[in-house]
């Protein structure tokens, strides 16, 4: 692996909040603009990237990679443009596995990447932590809501022990409603930036069905949008928003306002703090 490639994990503490979502697209995205990039499943006890995807013929996977059985360089498989490294679905396949050997294995890959970018298994456990340690980057995957933006908090904290890494933060499933957290008060609470903002879009959920990610399947969604905007932001090239996308979010300010939510979430980072973080 060049000095120059970037690898970055993709971690949250609970687990359905859009980690594998992300992965996926976000890799997808990064080839758009041209970037070379290989997508790895490191969720290894629940693998589901390769659902996802709708890739089937694949021949190893990262277990036999860290069975020692195969070299991490002849194991890839293309896909879309991207390379891809799945995690075997066999549950026999997790035997004798070496986690901590993938660090290494990383090492030796000959492939100029740009990117690699990781789908870690939830939680704080050995399965996600040598995701955290391998990684450069972390991107945090949370929905806007007060437990889940906590757990950030306590990975934070973990992290603190693994070295320096760059982080950002990916809000899933924002539909913009007043019960939801505000991207500013959750950037606070964190101190982590926020580099992208995915709308809840049942699109994707139907991509996942369809075994297509929403980046193929409805390159024009909300969703996909926003994937676009995050990878040209790490790609460093300009992006215009879609105007039917800053439609969208404001029709959402203004039906906040005409109809109003039954349900509130305090405006302010220091509110929020005393109701629902005190504890932190
Ligand atoms: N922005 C979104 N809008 C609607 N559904 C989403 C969105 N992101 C993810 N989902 C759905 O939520 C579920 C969990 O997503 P997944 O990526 O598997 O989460 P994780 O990897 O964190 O467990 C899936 O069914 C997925 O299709
Ligand atoms: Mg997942």
């Amino acid at each position: 692996m060049i000095e120059m490639t970037r690898v970055i994990g993709i971690i949250s503490g609970k687990g359905g909040v859009g980690k594998s979502t992300v992965a996926a697209n976000l890799a997808l995205a990064l080839r758009k603009f041209k970037k070379n990039v290989l997508l790895i499943d490191c969720n290894l006890s629940t693998p589901h990237l390769s659902y996802y995807l709708g890739a089937t013929d694949y021949k190893s996977t990262i277990n036999d990679v860290l069975l020692g059985k195969t070299d991490i360089n002849t194991s890839l498989y293309p896909y879309n443009g991207i390379n891809y490294l799945p995690a075997s679905v066999k549950f026999e396949d997790l035997v004798g596995v070496e986690v901590t050997k993938f660090k290494k294995d990383l090492l030796k890959l000959k492939k100029n990447l740009d990117f690699v970018i990781l789908d870690a298994a939830p939680g704080l456990g050995k399965e996600a932590l040598f995701v955290m340690d391998a990684s450069k980057e972390i991107i945090f995957v949370t929905t806007p809501f007060v437990p889940m933006v906590g757990d950030i908090i306590r990975c934070k904290e973990v992290l603190g022990q693994l070295g320096e890494k760059k982080m950002g933060l990916v809000l899933n499933m924002v539909t913009h409603d007043t019960h939801e957290l505000k991207s500013e008060v959750i950037e606070e609470i964190t101190g982590v930036p926020v580099m992208g903002e995915i709308f809840y879009d049942k699109n994707v959920v139907h991509s996942m069905v369809m075994r297509a990610p929403i980046l193929q399947y409805r390159p024009k969604s909300m969703a996909s949008v926003g994937f676009m905007k995050m990878a040209a932001l790490l790609s460093e090239v300009n992006y215009e928003t879609p105007m039917r996308m800053k439609l969208h979010k404001l029709l959402r300010t203004i039906r906040n306002v005409v109809v109003p939510s039954p349900v509130i979430m305090p405006q302010s980072t220091e509110e929020v703090k005393k109701d629902f973080l005190s504890n932190f």
